[in-house]
């Protein structure tokens, strides 16, 4: 496996590969690697003959008060998780290194006026406002920009994202077909702990008793679940019901409980077509989020 910092370098080995005619996979990460990582990992590894996977913490998608200078970094652990996988390539750049005209990282974070030098951004707009979007103001215009960096510099032919991050997948997918990037996205499943929590980097803030009460989260989505299975397809009468499982976890703020089309994020009325359930919520100070699709 190699390990690599530089634009010049991952281009490098990239290229190469691209010449031999191998098809090269591109997990994106902002490290802290858990099962939900590696399990894109592993479709990568059936998917393509190459399989990098970058991991950096984008500071361009935390807003100026959230956990940018907290969030979790385990470079080492994850590289030893990456080599065991029989990953071939790790891009792990500095944030100057991405960022070279945008000073220091604090000054990148979105939602934060940006000094002159300024930096080119990707906005999707209306989706970018909606579901995450609306309670975090700039970040999928910095996943956006991130995103599409990161397709410019290793050049995949497929990228690899969750489920779990549906609004996020919705956002690339509108920036792959906008800006006609050359690159194929692969959908995977949400991992989950044997208790239903969708596994994520943030769970590492929680305490024990915040842990038991996350599985709120879920919990309100399996009861979307059942009444869908019951027959019922009015979109606002299956989310009132389900938010009701918040009114049980008082400490659990609820943000948004949302029945939506997955790729345009707009509330459904009637649920005729498959109707992503999105959740988030703050169990104390950590932001979860989860979500389910309806199939009819
Ligand atoms: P990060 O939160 O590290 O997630 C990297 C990828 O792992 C995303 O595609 C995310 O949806 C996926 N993932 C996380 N938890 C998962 C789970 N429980 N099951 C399945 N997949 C899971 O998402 C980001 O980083 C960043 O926004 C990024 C795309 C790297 C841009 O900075």
């Amino acid at each position: 496996m190699k390990l690599v910092h530089t634009i010049e370098e991952v281009r490098g080995i990239s290229r190469a590969a691209k010449r031999e005619g191998k098809k090269l996979g591109l997990v994106p990460t902002m490290g802290a690697l858990h099962e939900g990582h590696l399990s894109l990992v592993r479709a990568a590894k059936t998917k393509s003959d190459i399989v990098a996977v970058s991991i950096f913490v984008n500071p361009t998608q935390f807003g100026p008060k959230e956990d940018f200078s907290r969030y979790p970094r385990t470079l080492e652990k994850d590289f030893e998780l990456l080599e065991r996988e029989g990953v071939d390539l790790v891009f792990a750049p500095s944030a100057e290194e991405m960022y070279p005209k945008g000073e220091s990282p604090s000054k990148l974070q979105s939602g934060r006026p940006l000094q002159a030098p300024s930096l080119t951004w990707v906005t999707v707009e209306e989706l970018s406002d909606r579901l995450c979007g609306k309670s975090r103001p700039g970040h999928f215009r910095g996943v956006a920009t991130v995103v599409a960096k990161l397709f410019n510099i290793v050049e995949p032919d497929v990228a690899f994202f969750g489920q779990k991050d549906a609004a996020q997948v919705a956002v690339i997918k509108r920036v792959v077909q906008d800006l006609n990037i050359p690159v194929q996205i692969e959908v995977c499943p949400i991992v989950r702990e044997p208790d239903g929590l969708a596994l994520s980097s943030r769970n590492a803030y929680l305490s024990s008793d915040e842990r038991k009460m996350a599985l709120v989260l879920h919990a309100s989505l399996q009861r979307a679940q059942k009444l869908f299975d019951d027959g019922e397809r009015d979109a606002a009468k299956i989310r009132a019901s389900a938010k009701q499982a918040f009114v049980w976890q008082p400490a659990v703020k609820l943000d948004y409980f949302e029945i939506v089309d997955s790729d345009t994020l707009e509330p459904v009325g009637e649920i005729d077509k498959p109707a992503l359930v999105a959740v988030a919520a703050l169990v104390g100070n950590t932001r979860l989020i989860d979500n389910i699709l309806l199939e009819p």
